[in-house]
């Protein structure tokens, strides 16, 4: 018997408040232009005080249970990947549980940063196969703005907040062979320079600010990325062309263009949301599901390739039938 992780269903919630770069240029020495040609970021949406990292993903996972066609209480599992996470602890995703009203579900998160949603749909995966769960939410949400140095115009102009959710079956001896196919992760813990928070329990007590090499990290997103991405593809014997959707964390578009290139995935099959969205860590690839499958533009048995890279150096890439 072969158990397999299907999409069940898929929702998001992006806060009310919206940030444009406009808004920017009168809080720190930037400008739209800037903005845009560096990175295609054209807005980002910024939570309200009163909304924790759990708001936001209780709000997507809602949606995701209505789209499947599920109740909370059917739910056997949570996972919330996130960096900026409600508490120090308890996880998130038991905040998620509690608020859902789903039960005891397992719950849990899994921090890899913006490259926590593959790595939470890789455990999911796992755990299915397993039979430890048989619905499940998985769900990437982040608040950065807390974690921004507003006075940084190196990064402050390139993050927003958001929540993305999947809804994961398990099915067993599934003749369609839809589901995930394969994850691959990696991660590089001496780059961690590179991108880091400058706080923390252990170390200042501080929850800290976001710091980055920007010019490293995407030369690393560009070539990690793109080797990853082909080594998946050549263990299951696949070629780009047979990839439908490609669906990349949305951190810079520029990033994304180069990885179509070396790839070879013509620009009409990549999937992007980074000019309304900018980048809002493990929440990208989930937001991007629900705006393309909102759009029409997923269809059964289409192939996605997803793949993001964040801190750590943290980075991972995922095959899915739809
Ligand atoms: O989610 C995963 C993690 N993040 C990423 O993947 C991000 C990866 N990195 C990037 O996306 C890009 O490196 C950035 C968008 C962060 C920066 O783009 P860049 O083309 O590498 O610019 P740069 O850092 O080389 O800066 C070029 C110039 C500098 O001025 P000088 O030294 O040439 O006079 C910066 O000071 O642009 C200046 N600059 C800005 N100017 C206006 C930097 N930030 C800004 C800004 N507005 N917001």
């Amino acid at each position: 018997m072969t158990i397999s992780t299907h999409i069940a269903g898929y929702g998001a919630y992006l806060p009310s408040k919206i940030l444009t770069n406009r808004d920017l240029e009168s809080i720190i020495d930037t400008s739209d232009a800037w903005i845009q040609s560096r990175t295609g970021i054209k807005q980002r949406h910024i939570a309200a005080d009163t909304e924790a990292t759990s708001d936001l993903a209780t709000a997507a996972a809602h949606k995701a249970l209505e789209r499947a066609e599920w109740q909370p209480q059917d739910v056997d599992m949570i996972i919330v990947a996130t960096t900026t996470p409600d508490y120090t602890f308890p996880a998130t995703a038991t905040r998620v549980q509690d608020k859902l009203k789903a039960g005891s579900a397992i719950a849990f998160d899994v921090q890899a940063v913006c490259a926590g949603f593959v790595h939470a749909l890789a455990v999911c995966s796992s755990m299915m196969k397993d039979g430890m769960a048989e619905k499940a939410l998985v769900i990437g949400a982040e608040t950065f703005s807390r974690i921004l140095d507003w006075s940084d115009r190196s990064t402050c102009v390139l993050f927003g907040d958001g929540a993305g959710a999947l809804a994961l079956q398990a099915k067993q001896n599934n003749p369609e062979g839809a589901g995930i196919i394969k994850t691959l992760l990696r991660a590089q813990g001496t780059d961690f320079r590179s991108l880091y928070v400058d706080g923390g329990a252990s170390t200042n007590g501080k929850i800290g600010h976001l710091r980055m090499d920007g010019k490293d990290v995407f030369k690393k997103a560009v070539t990690r990325l793109a080797d990853i991405s082909q080594e998946l593809l050549d263990q299951q014997g696949l070629d780009a062309q047979d990839i439908d959707w490609f669906i990349p964390h949305q951190a810079n578009q520029r990033i994304v263009d180069a990885l179509g290139r070396k790839l070879r995935i013509p620009a009409a099959k990549i999937a992007t949301t980074i000019a309304s969205h900018a980048n809002t860590s493990a929440a990208s690839i989930p937001l991007v599901i629900d705006s393309y499958g909102q759009q029409g533009h997923l269809k059964p048995g289409q192939l996605l390739l997803m793949q993001a890279l964040g801190g750590g150096i943290s980075w991972g890439a995922c095959l899915v039938r739809y």
